[in-house]
C-alpha cells in the first residue's frame, strides 16, 4: 500500500518480519526494522523522499562510492520510555554533524528540516521495534553515499541520504570491561585530515590494525597522535575518558578527533556532579605512569553505540597494564552511565533540555 504524507511517499510492508526476532539476542547492527527511508539528490537538489520496505538498493557498479569512499554517517539512538512515549537524545547535534562531514567530503547538506520529518515518520512506523527496558534502544544510523555513475575522480553530482533503524542492546558485552591496546605504530587520522567526520574511509583504515590488536587479545585500539604516538586520542567506536585520582580527562576535540556527542554530554554531566574535569592532551607515558603508581582509577569509553564503556586494562609497546576493580558505588563509568541512561529514557529530570520527544 503506497500513502503519502505531505512530504513523503510511504510503501508499508505487507507482512512485519518483527515476530522473527529475538529482541533478547541481538548482535549490535545485524537486525533492521520493516522499513527504510532514501531521498536521492538529483539536479542539484533533494527529490521527494520514500518510506518503503528494508531490502536491497540499486546503483550503478561505478558510482563514486564504490570507488572514491565519497560516505558519511552518523549514530543515534531513540528509546522508548516506560508510558510508551518515543525520545532521542540531542539528535539536532547529529543532524548538524552529518552535514559537517558531508562538507568535508564536499557533499551537499541535507536540510534539517527533512531530516526531523523523515526520521520521526520512520520512527513512528516501526515504533513497535522500540523496546523498553535497560540497555534497549533503536540504532539510527543515518548515512549519505555518493551515487553518480563514473569513475572519474570528482565529487559525485548524486547522493542517497538514508535511514534505517537497528534494534540494539549493549555494544560490548556486561562483564569484564573492554580491554584497549595504545596505538603505537598505525594512525586513524592526521592534521588537516578528516577524523573529526564520521567518514566511512575512518572506520575502513581502522579495521586492519584493529583485527592485529584483536589478534593479540584486545578489543579496541586508542588512537594516538600520528606524529609521536605520544597523545592518547580516541577509541575506534567511542572517545575515552582516564580517570587519574579523583579527576576526570580526556582528549580535546581538533580536526583528528570526533566531537562526540556522548563525550561532551559526559563532561557537562561529570562537572554537574561535582567531578573535576580536565580537557587537555593526554600523554601515554602519564597515563602508564599513573598505572605504575596506582593512581590511574578508571578508562571508558563513551560513544552513542558503547553509550559508557569500562575499560578494564590497556597495553602499550608489549607491556599490559590492568585497571582496579571498584565498587559500583565508587566508579565513575557506572554513576555517568546512569545519568545520561536516566535522562535519554525520561527517568530523570533532563536539566540540560537534550531530551527529544517524537510527538504522535
Ligand atoms: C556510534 O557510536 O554511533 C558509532 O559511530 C559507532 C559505530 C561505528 C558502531
Amino acid at each position: 500500500m503506497r500513502t503519502e504524507t505531505q512530504n513523503i511517499s510511504i510503501e508499508k510492508v505487507t507482512e512485519s518480519r518483527i515476530n522473527e526476532v529475538d529482541f533478547n539476542n541481538l548482535a549490535f547492527g545485524s537486525v533492521f526494522t520493516d522499513h527504510m527511508y532514501e531521498c536521492d539528490f538529483k539536479d542539484g537538489k533533494w527529490q521527494t523522499p520514500v518510506i518503503k520496505p528494508y531490502g536491497p538498493i540499486m546503483m550503478a557498479p561505478s558510482a563514486k562510492v564504490f570507488h572514491y569512499g565519497q560516505a558519511v554517517f552518523e549514530g543515534m539512538k531513540a528509546y522508548k520510555a516506560d508510558d510508551d512515549t518515543i525520545w532521542m537524545f540531542r539528535p539536532e547535534e547529529n543532524q548538524k554533524r552529518i552535514n559537517i562531514s558531508s562538507g568535508r567530503l564536499q557533499m551537499p547538506a541535507f536540510p534539517k528540516e527533512l531530516f526531523f520529518e523523515g526520521l520521526e515518520t520512520l520512527l513512528k512506523l516501526d515504533r513497535d521495534w522500540i523496546q523498553k527496558g535497560e540497555d534497549n534502544s533503536m540504532y539510527i544510523r543515518p548515512f549519505v553515499i555518493a551515487t553518480e555513475a563514473g569513475v572519474s575522480a570528482s565529487p559525485s553530482n548524486e547522493y542517497k541520504f538514508m535511514f534505517l533503524l537497528s534494534p540494539a542492546q549493549a555494544y560490548f558485552k556486561a562483564g569484564s570491561g573492554v580491554k584497549v591496546l595504545f596505538a603505537d605504530k598505525f594512525s586513524r587520522s592526521a592534521n588537516g585530515g578528516v577524523g573529526y567526520a564520521k567518514a566511512a574511509g575512518n572506520y575502513a583504515g581502522q579495521f586492519y590494525p584493529t583485527h592485529l590488536a584483536q589478534e593479540a587479545g584486545y578489543q579496541q585500539v586508542v588512537w594516538t597522535d600520528a606524529d609521536k604516538h605520544e597523545s592518547l586520542e580516541e577509541a575506534g567506536v567511542m572517545n575515552v575518558f582516564f580517570r587519574v585520582g579523583d579527576t576526570l580527562i580526556t582528549a580535546p576535540t581538533s580536526d583528528r578527533i570526533l566531537d562526540g556527542i556522548t563525550r561532551k554530554s559526559i563532561i557537562q554531566v561529570a562537572e554537574n556532579e561535582g567531578i573535576k574535569v580536565e580537557v587537555r592532551t593526554v600523554s601515554v607515558y602519564e597515563i602508564e605512569d599513573a598505572a605504575k603508581n596506582g593512581t590511574l582509577l578508571e578508562m571508558f569509553g563513551a560513544g552513542t553505540a558503547a553509550v559508557v564503556s569500562s575499560i578494564s586494562g590497556f597495553g602499550f609497546k608489549g607491556n599490559d597494564y590492568e585497571l582496579p576493580k571498584l565498587d559500583d558505588k565508587d566508579c565513575y563509568a557506572i554513576r555517568l552511565r546512569k545519568r545520561i541512561t536516566d535522562i535519554q529514557t525520561n527517568k530523570a529530570e533532563d536539566i540540560f533540555g537534550w531530551r527529544y520527544q517524537v510527538k504522535e
